[in-house]
């Protein structure tokens, strides 16, 4: 009998994970020297958690399931945010504000696996709470920039597209909508993108939204609005405007932003969106917590691994596997017994040493399994052990060295 992994889902073998990573490191170093603070939360929540104010795209895609015999419904995570904002609503007055924090999550949506899309995923996930003003928005978007910029992508890669809220529920209200049409509008406008015009044009009548009011959203509709030019300002003060522009065919599914809102995309539009943000001014306090402002956004490791290998920016294979410093080898009896006490020793004082386990005493081929190991040096143990000795080679210039053995530990700290 065989079996598969489930579908939308992935095998990491060590190539794989070292590439995400290498994701993550990035993620998490500008996360860190942006002051955000890692947290974690339960892989799993009460399912109206998610019913209460995600919006229909993500309640349609929950896994939610019931304990064997019991009556609680539960769902994996589909996204961070409502996590969040519970544990912000937790924690009350006592959370010392701007808090500032950052999670890694993996979440799990029942979508129909894609290009760029699966059931399981990891989501680098920042939020800033605290701060209502653009600045706040603007820092958040620099912190998504400066993970970006160190995975090697430019302005010239990705683009975030931002917009408002309130700009796009005027211009929807001024086309002729009706309030209560307003959230249909905003969930079909998301999705508008993704379908051709025909298709478009037959769900807003299936919807009876007159098309009328969508066409503005076609071309690159100037709209001013105070605080987007405010927002316009920090994010040149942040040095970020460069990888900025408007854009008002941006809504985003999800029912709980009340302010800005972006994505990022690859520029040429090739790829769904690397990332998803904005404003969540009433959530915290939906959720039972003080009123509280908060921005953030959700990076996931899926769309953006696909950008960057269309870009040449993230290797296949090996590459991002930690390689040995040292690697052990041994061509007597008498290293043969010494050498788990070298490797030992090695490995307490904290460095990368690995050891043949192969049975040969032919000294090229052991040291050319320590070149494939990629190792940076071999340490051979034989016949100079009866003067008490080890070779020392290095293999990057080739020279050697004979050193006592009792100074190896020390000659690599
Ligand atoms: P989201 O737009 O649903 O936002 O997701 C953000 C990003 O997660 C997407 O741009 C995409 O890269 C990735 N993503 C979403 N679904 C999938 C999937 N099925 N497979 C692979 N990748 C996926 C949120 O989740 C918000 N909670 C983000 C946020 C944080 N807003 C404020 N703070």
């Amino acid at each position: 009998m065989t079996h598969q992994h489930p579908k939308g889902t992935r095998d990491f073998f060590p190539a794989e994970f070292a590439a995400l990573h290498h994701i993550e490191d990035a993620w998490r170093t500008a996360s860190i020297n942006a002051g955000f603070e890692e947290i974690e939360g339960p892989t799993f929540e009460h399912l109206n958690l998610y019913t209460v104010k995600s919006g229909e795209g993500i309640v349609s895609e929950l896994f939610s399931f019931k304990r064997a015999g019991g009556d609680v419904d539960y769902a994996l995570r589909p996204e961070f945010t409502p996590t969040l904002a519970r544990m912000a609503a937790a924690k009350g007055r006592s959370l010392s504000l701007p808090t500032k924090w950052f999670g890694i999550p993996s979440h799990f949506r029942a979508e129909r696996p894609q290009r760029g899309r699966l059931r399981e995923f990891k989501q680098w996930n920042v939020d800033l709470l605290g701060i209502d003003a653009p600045s706040a928005d603007a820092e958040i978007i620099a912190t998504a920039v400066a993970a970006l910029a160190t995975l090697g992508l430019t302005s010239d890669d990705v683009v975030v597209r931002i917009s408002h809220r309130s700009v796009v529920t005027s211009m929807l209200l001024e086309g002729g909508l009706d309030e209560s049409q307003l959230d249909q509008a905003l969930a079909l406008l998301d999705k508008k993108e993704k379908m051709d015009d025909a298709a478009f044009a037959t769900k807003l009548e299936e919807a009876g939204l007159p098309s009328s009011a969508f066409a503005q959203f076609d071309g690159d509709a100037v709209v001013s609005h105070p605080g987007l030019d405010i927002l316009q300002t920090e994010l040149e003060r942040w040095g970020v405007s460069d990888w900025c522009a408007f854009d008002f065919s941006i809504v985003r599914g999800l029912a709980y932003y009340t302010g800005i809102v972006f994505e990022i995309h690859e520029r040429s539009g090739a790829e769904r969106a690397i990332a998803g943000g904005g404003r969540y001014d009433k959530l915290i306090e939906m959720f039972g917590g003080p009123s509280c402002p908060a921005v953030g956004f959700g990076m996931g490791d899926v769309v953006l691994s696909l950008v960057l290998k269309d870009k040449g920016l993230l290797e296949d294979g090996d590459t991002y596997l930690p390689t040995p410093e040292v690697f052990v080898v041994s061509a007597s009896d008498e290293g043969d017994a010494l050498l788990p006490s070298i490797v030992a020793s090695l490995r307490t004082s904290g460095i990368h040493a690995r050891q043949s386990y192969k049975a040969t005493r032919n000294v090229g081929k052991l040291v050319t399994e320590a070149t494939k190991a990629k190792a940076k040096h071999v340490i051979i143990l034989g016949g100079e052990l009866e003067q008490g000795n080890v070779v020392i080679k290095n293999l990057e210039s080739g020279k050697q060295i004979e050193l006592a053995l009792d100074a190896v530990v020390e000659h690599f700290s």
